[in-house]
């Protein structure tokens, strides 16, 4: 589904660019000036929004690598069973976000965070989680496919076998069961015990996918999963991503709008470490409430 603006008969008579001094003074960004001035600002957060049931829920989150802040009180809730797309331009704090969730940011030399975050209720930063057990919970895949240099078979159930499973028939069905959900069993089931680095790169982020649900997560984070693969290699992984919303939250980055409105169900426009504006993904590409989200949607800044 590409959407298309649906006042974009008026947006093309505003000639003005941000910025720009050709056709007078920029346009007022209500929440990006303010931010761009380093004022508190209200992020428009859409009420439908508070129809959803919260699987990660972020409160006044913070984020500091040692004296730069790269996450400024970031409130939103992630809805079970749903696509959210985090987008906005380079730089604005999308992965450092995402990485937020699993506390893969912990690994990073001087990273200091403030406020909160639940997963399913329980606290992601309290004092006494362990974050192995949490990071089990969250399943990842990153920009680049980043397979194992294992068969196959053993990539998808290695977090399975790292948790001491040891049973070859539910080894093989979970094999199996992840695989077809990552829409790769076709493909792969007669070579199991080849080595996965033998697969394309697009196969290769599916068996990734499959790895990352294999522990059945609460959350499935994905970081511009197909910023490495090829058109047709991402319209699958886009289907999958579809497809896998049936059992899964997902919580997805992407810098291309046209994925973010075709995979998502609500989409989160970030800017400079703040969120913006958050609503259905139908609502931020057809009728968003600000003018710099309808601006960003539609290439006209960012
Ligand atoms: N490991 C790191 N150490 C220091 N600064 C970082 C690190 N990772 C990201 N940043 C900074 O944090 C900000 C947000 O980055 P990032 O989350 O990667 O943005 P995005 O994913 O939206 O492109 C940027 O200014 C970036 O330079
Ligand atoms: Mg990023």
């Amino acid at each position: 589904m590409i959407t298309e603006p649906k006042n974009q008969g008026a947006s093309i008579k505003r000639i003005t660019m941000p910025g720009s001094v050709v056709g007078g003074a920029p346009p007022a960004y209500r929440v990006i000036d303010a931010i761009r001035r380093n004022e508190p600002s209200t992020p428009e957060v859409h009420d439908t929004l508070d129809r959803e049931e919260a699987v990660v829920e972020m409160k006044n989150f913070c984020l500091w690598y040692g004296s730069t802040q790269a996450l400024f009180e970031i409130s939103m809730k992630i809805s079970r069973g749903k696509v959210t797309a985090l987008i906005g331009p380079s730089g604005c704090g999308k992965s450092t976000l995402l990485r937020s969730v699993n506390r893969l940011n912990d690994l990073v030399d001087g990273v200091r965070v403030r406020g909160g975050m639940l997963l399913n209720s329980d606290p992601i930063y309290a004092p006494h989680v362990d974050v192995i057990d949490l990071r089990k919970r969250l399943g990842m895949v990153f920009q680049k496919p980043n397979p194992f240099p294992m068969s196959i078979f053993e990539n998808v159930i290695y977090p399975l076998r790292v948790d001491g499973e040891r049973r070859r028939g539910v080894l093989k069905d979970a094999a199996e069961r992840c695989l077809k959900s990552a829409a790769l069993w076709d493909e792969v089931k007669d070579r199991l015990d080849e080595s996965a680095l033998g697969l394309s790169g697009g196969q290769q982020q599916r068996l990734c996918i499959a790895r990352a649900i294999v522990a059945e997560p609460e959350v499935l984070l994905l970081d511009e999963p197909c910023s490495a693969l090829d058109p047709i290699a991402t319209l699958r992984i886009e289907e999958l991503i579809h497809e896998i919303s049936e059992r899964y939250t997902v919580l997805i980055v992407t810098h291309n709008m046209q994925q973010a409105a075709r995979v998502s169900d609500f989409t989160a426009l970030m800017y400079l470490g703040r969120l913006v504006e958050y609503g259905r993904t139908a609502d931020i590409f057809q009728n968003p409430r600000l003018r710099e989200t309808e601006d960003y949607v539609t290439g006209r800044f960012g």
